[in-house]
């Protein structure tokens, strides 16, 4: 029997009770059966440890490394850099007696405004669950537990555990589900966190879809599925759906009445709640077996903490190559951010920093001579202020303007209500240009901001929430030391009233409709041809590629895919080769190009290399609400490769041929979509042989005539029986049969 299994039978009902709750089960005295309480702590970017247990400060935390926000590394799109994210959270959580880190976070972002952007990847599902997948198992690889979280939908923090998003089903499926699906298939982290809000009238720590039939049943997950904080509803029926602990909650007492209650009345038995302990249970052994590591090297986290926020930042623009920076230029570095680093997001996630590195101070030590002025103070200035900086940035030729969005802007708990910088550092920035039109703007921000004055600028970096070492990686980048390489992992529109669900964010009362469905980013701003501030995917560098040679081979059940890629510039650096798909679309409605795969590379200046890819058949579902299954489409499909979704450099097309083409012609389907999706003409004018009234709709198709010919594309069966008189109920059967049968 195994020490999980031996511990359940011994466990009295009390105990076993306490096991339901996080907090019951972290306080009761578990060491008659051998066992020690497992710790919870928060990530997803850095540990937030609590001095003290049931302390009220939730920001009183122990100092450990603050890495960049999940916003932040997402623009990385390197693999290899998350994983190793994931390995140094393990290892310093290891230290701290931490079992499972609370991350990471695979809600996909909606609308730019969800307050806790920062703390997630992308607007793309793929994109999302690749990094996801990958910190997992750089986190556990370390005997550190992954959370992933919220499972599903927590796209918004207004009414968050309370809204009722009405989401349909393959939206459902293919954006907001298909984040989480890799990394709990491939990853398996230790839990699943489930979301606050409700689904189409269900809460996630209850629910019949999400919960049960998709978490459980059909992704098969065997570990541990937690409540969010306070975030249990119907105890009994999350128990019988696959709920295994509630984080936080009602007092032992209560939830000791509650469950005897259930156990009486027979809406919970035995069986099922040591089905429902038995996973924690697991858990707890499987993290007290971990032998612990008594300490990690501080420096060195923070020094990789610096390295993954230098690997993220993106450069928006570089006009006439105005960086990188000369250790000789005069330099005025501007802005309260730049003494004052904006480093990381609000509430769960909020890290005690182990070392901060300012932007200035950082400057400073590659560029002695630089000058500072702050300017404003978060959203605060005055004309002295001002005045102040405008002079320092008239002494200077070159302006380093650090603008961002203060603290209190985006936090756990509350969704931004519009995407503007704060007004007085823009007014800053029109006094600075007056004086200085040789400006650069670093931007410090969890998610995107309108940017009116971009084209005034002759640079943009996009810093994010970049975490303790921040100003470093800031000045490395400003200063060539290192090479950007950050490509944006969501587009920036150009005003909030662009994005998808700006008729739909945060939604009315209690509810919210995802009316934009699968349309949710690039995929939006793409079908609608909208002009974008910078799209999903890109990302300048101080070096150019070039792409060329795509060569596209079937091979069995797999497309390989290869292209050579070459540094056309002068100096060494990394480039994300991006491979999108356009899918035929025939019987479904479909974004013109979906991310599929991407590798960051690093050639040397003039290096090429051979890039490869596989794309396999689930690149291309498409989940079917008809028949509650993912499908696949014969056709064409596009195949696009590019350093962006709006740079697309080479382009080629494969077949793709399903044995089953999609779907059955029925009586309801009309004699157009016969002719021109399924190929008929032939067919029906043999089957109407005998019919001359059907025939005479079927040659009606194939008018010039626009009105005559809809008198024929217009019918189907289900008409022409009501016309041809000749056509029996048996002769549509048959003919339906023939018609539907496959070679
Ligand atoms: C957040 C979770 C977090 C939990 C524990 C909740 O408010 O939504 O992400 O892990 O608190 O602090």
């Amino acid at each position: 029997m195994s020490r999980a299994e031996d511990i359940l039978e011994k466990l009295t009902l009390r105990d076993k009770i306490s096991f339901i709750s996080q907090m019951v089960m972290e306080r009761a005295d578990l060491s008659e059966y051998g066992m020690k309480n497992f710790l919870l702590a928060d990530g997803p970017s850095g540990i937030r440890m609590m001095k003290e247990t049931d302390q009220e400060d939730i920001y009183d935390t122990l100092p450990l490394t603050c890495y960049p926000s999940a916003s932040t590394y997402a623009s990385s799109w390197d693999r290899e850099l998350v994983w190793n994210i994931g390995q140094h959270l393990g290892r310093e959580a290891q230290t701290q007696n931490v079992s499972v880190l609370l991350g990471p976070g695979c809600n996909i972002k909606r609308s730019p405004l969800g307050g806790r952007n920062f703390e997630y990847y992308s607007e793309d599902p793929v994109l999302t669950a690749e990094l996801a997948t990958e910190y997992i198992k750089g986190l556990q690889k370390e005997d550190t537990g992954a959370c992933i979280k919220h499972f599903a939908g927590n796209n918004q923090e207004t009414r968050r555990m309370t809204i009722n998003e009405k989401i349909d089903e393959r939206t459902l499926h293919e954006i907001y589900l298909r984040a989480f699906e890799k990394p709990i298939k491939e990853g398996s982290p230790y839990m699943v966190m489930t979301a606050y809000n409700r689904i189409n009238g269900e809460y996630g720590a209850e629910s019949n879809v999400t919960l049960r039939d998709i978490l459980r049943k059909e992704w098969g997950y065997k570990g541990c599925v937690v409540t969010d904080c306070f975030g249990a509803h119907d105890l009994n029926k999350a128990l019988i759906n696959g709920l295994n602990l509630q984080m936080a909650g009602e007092s032992p007492e209560r939830l000791e009445e509650e469950i005897t209650e259930m156990l009486q009345k027979g809406t919970l038995s035995i069986e099922q709640l040591d089905q429902a302990i038995r996973p924690t249970i697991e858990m707890a052994v499987r993290c007290e077996e971990v032998s612990r590591k008594e300490s990690y090297d501080p420096e060195e986290h923070h020094n990789f903490a610096r390295k993954a926020a230098e690997e993220s930042m993106v450069l928006l623009k570089n006009k006439d190559d105005f960086l990188p920076l000369n250790a000789e230029d005069s330099i005025a570095v501007i802005g309260g951010m730049g003494k004052n680093l904006r480093f990381q997001g609000g509430g769960s996630s909020h890290v005690n920093p182990y070392r901060l590195e300012q932007v200035y101070e950082s400057i400073v030590k590659l560029c002695p001579q630089a000058i500072y002025a702050e300017g404003y103070t978060d959203d605060i200035s005055s004309g002295e202020m001002i005045e102040e900086a405008a002079v320092v940035a008239e002494k200077c030729d070159k302006v380093i303007l650090c603008m961002g969005l203060p603290e209190i802007y985006e936090s756990e708990g509350y969704d931004r209500v519009h995407m503007k910088l704060p007004q007085c550092q823009e007014e800053l920035l029109q006094r600075i240009l007056e004086v200085n039109k040789n400006v650069a703007v670093v931007l410090f921000n969890g998610a995107p901001v309108e940017m009116p004055w971009e084209e005034q600028v002759s640079a943009v970096l996009e810093a994010y929430l970049p975490g303790e070492a921040g100003g470093g990686a800031v000045a490395n980048v400003l200063f060539g030391k290192v090479n950007p390489s950050g490509r944006l992992a969501e587009t920036f529109p150009f005003k909030i009233s662009d994005t998808p669900c700006y008729l739909n964010f945060p939604g009315r009362w209690n509810e919210v409709t995802y009316a934009e469905g699968i349309y949710v980013g690039y995929r939006y701003y793409d079908k609608k041809e909208m002009p974008v501030r910078y799209p999903f995917g890109y990302g300048l560098s101080y070096t150019t590629f070039q792409y060329s040679n795509l060569q596209i081979i079937k091979k069995d059940k797999e497309i390989q895919v290869s292209l050579e890629l070459k540094n056309t510039g002068n100096r060494g650096g990394k480039e994300v080769v991006q491979l999108y798909i356009g899918k035929p679309g025939k019987w479904f409605e479909c974004p013109i190009q979906e991310l599929a795969d991407f590798q960051k590379i690093w050639l040397d200046a003039g290096e090429t290399k051979q890039i490869k890819f596989i794309l396999k058949k689930d690149s291309f579902g498409i989940y079917d609400t008809d028949i509650h299954e993912w499908v696949v489409e014969s056709g064409t499909y596009r195949i696009l490769a590019g350093s962006s979704s709006r740079n697309i450099s080479l382009e080629g097309q494969v077949e793709w041929t399903e044995p089953k083409e999609y779907p059955d012609i029925t009586e309801h389907t009309n004699l157009e979509d016969m002719i021109r999706l399924f190929g008929k003409e032939q067919q029906l004018r043999e089957l109407f042989k005998d019919n001359p009234v059907s025939l005479g709709f079927l040659e009606r198709c194939m008018s010039e005539d626009p009105l005559t010919q809809s008198m024929g594309t217009l019918m189907s069966f289900h008409t022409l029986r009501r016309i041809d008189n000749k056509l029996t109920e048996e002769d549509i059967q048959r003919m339906l049969k023939e018609l539907n049968q496959r070679s």
